[in-house]
């Protein structure tokens, strides 16, 4: 079994800026042969602090495009490093998010717990699929709006100000500043409390609450203490609410699961906003400090963005395809036995898939100097994004691709 270390790289939890490894431009690095029977499973341990998703990615390019994994609990799976397959599978028909495809884990039969039975257990948008996606996905559709967001842009603003003036006080006081919660955690986190209508006598608590869903040394009881107090609180306020409709995500989410023709009960409500919670709390958390961090270490390509040469919005992209924040969520299952015929790669029904992210945005088939960050190369499709949802949305097809 090989275990998968990161000697080189390094997350933005840690603080340590991450070291970028060109690797080998344009060639897909050579298969490993593997000895062990029935397949040579890596084991991805979960949050290591200091470890790189990036570099995990391009140690996982060694062992073919869909190598197995063997992930916290034993589970094993197949993670997706190949970008036209990882394009092929999320778009098709062969693999589902919901883990009603996962034999033996509704029922309880097949032993799963800790993160994984976290992330894939809670019925959300993230893990429906088809009518039940629909349904669940509609209440945060409806409340989550490019109308709010335009709204939100001048208490953003007021907000990453106020961070920025209090990085300098900090400064001066201590001569260290740690950007992560003083700048990229406190971003995301006063944004969707405001977002959210969280009152200000809960923010305190909800904040910590919140924090505690992404702290990667917590074990499992403390992680399941931190869901149950942000449940408890997003609870308290969707009664509060429930009595005084306001104009704030949770009011437009109770309205829209209200007036559905098939309403959300107040256990899916309270599911929808934790995924809220979540999805846009810990993501953006990275996203802003990777992108300092890319930033920081490459001067050249800072002075393009400080510049209007290249925009910003490049600059952030290009960093997402190197250490995006999610690299490889959600879990997905095969729906039946099927063969991907352009790979020839085989996936037997119930078998659990990671489209690991971070490998796919370094696929050398498609890159030709895959762990470089050069937002000034990146094609004009990456800028050209429409008012509608795309936060989530697939990667647009790389028109360099070979
Ligand atoms: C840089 C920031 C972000 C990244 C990298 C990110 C990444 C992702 C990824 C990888 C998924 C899974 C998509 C899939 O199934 O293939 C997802 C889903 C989702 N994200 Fe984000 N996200 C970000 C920001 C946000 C924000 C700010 C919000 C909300 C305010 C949000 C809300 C959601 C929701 C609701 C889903 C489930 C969507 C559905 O399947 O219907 N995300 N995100």
């Amino acid at each position: 079994m090989t275990v998968i270390e990161n000697p080189e790289g390094a997350d933005t939890t840690s603080g340590t800026p991450a070291a970028l490894r060109i690797h080998r431009p344009g060639t897909r690095p050579p298969m490993q042969p593997c000895a062990a029977e029935g397949g040579c499973p890596f084991q991805l341990k979960g949050s290591v602090p200091g470890r790189s998703n990036g570099v995990e990615g391009r140690t996982l390019q060694h062992h073919g495009p869909a190598p197995l994994v063997e992930l916290p609990g034993g589970v094993q799976a197949r993670v997706i490093v190949a970008y036209d397959l990882a394009l092929r599978l999320t778009a098709g028909r062969d693999v589902s998010r919901s883990a009603d495809h996962w034999p033996g884990f509704r029922d309880g039969s097949l032993a799963v717990d800790g993160v994984l039975r976290q992330w894939a257990s809670p019925r959300n948008a993230l893990n429906a699929e088809g009518e039940e996606h629909a349904r669940l996905r509609a209440p945060i559709q409806a409340g989550l709006t490019p109308r709010r967001v335009r709204e939100m842009t001048p208490v953003i603003e007021a907000i990453v100000e106020e961070a920025l003036e209090d990085l300098e006080a900090i400064a001066e006081a201590s001569g260290v500043v740690d950007l992560v919660p003083a700048f990229a955690l406190r971003i995301p986190q006063q944004v969707i409390t405001r977002l959210m209508g969280v009152p200000s006598a809960l923010m305190g608590q909800f904040g910590q609450a919140a924090t505690g869903l992404f702290d990667t040394s917590a074990g499992p009881a403390d992680m399941q203490r931190s869901m149950e107090t942000v449940l408890e609180l997003l609870g308290e306020m969707v009664a509060a609410r429930r009595a005084h409709l306001g104009d704030d995500l949770v009011s437009d989410l109770i309205r829209a699961a209200e007036q559905a023709a098939n309403p959300l009960s107040d256990e899916d409500l309270l599911a929808q906003l934790m995924l809220v919670v979540i999805a846009a709390t810990e993501t953006t958390v990275h996203a802003i400090g990777t992108l300092i961090v890319h930033l920081l270490t490459h001067p050249a390509q800072r002075a393009l963005v400080v510049s209007g040469e290249v925009s910003l919005d490049d600059a952030l992209e290009e960093s997402l395809r190197l250490q995006p924040p999610a690299a490889s969520v959600p879990l997905r299952f095969a729906v039946r036995d099927f063969e991907d015929a352009e790979s020839g790669q085989v996936f037997r029904k119930g078998e659990p898939i990671l489209i690991h992210a971070a490998a796919a945005g370094t696929d050398p088939d498609v890159h030709t100097a895959p762990g470089v960050y050069n937002p000034a190369a990146r094609p004009a499709a990456s800028t050209s994004r429409s008012d509608t949802d795309r936060t989530c949305a697939p990667a647009p097809r790389w028109p360099g691709a070979k």
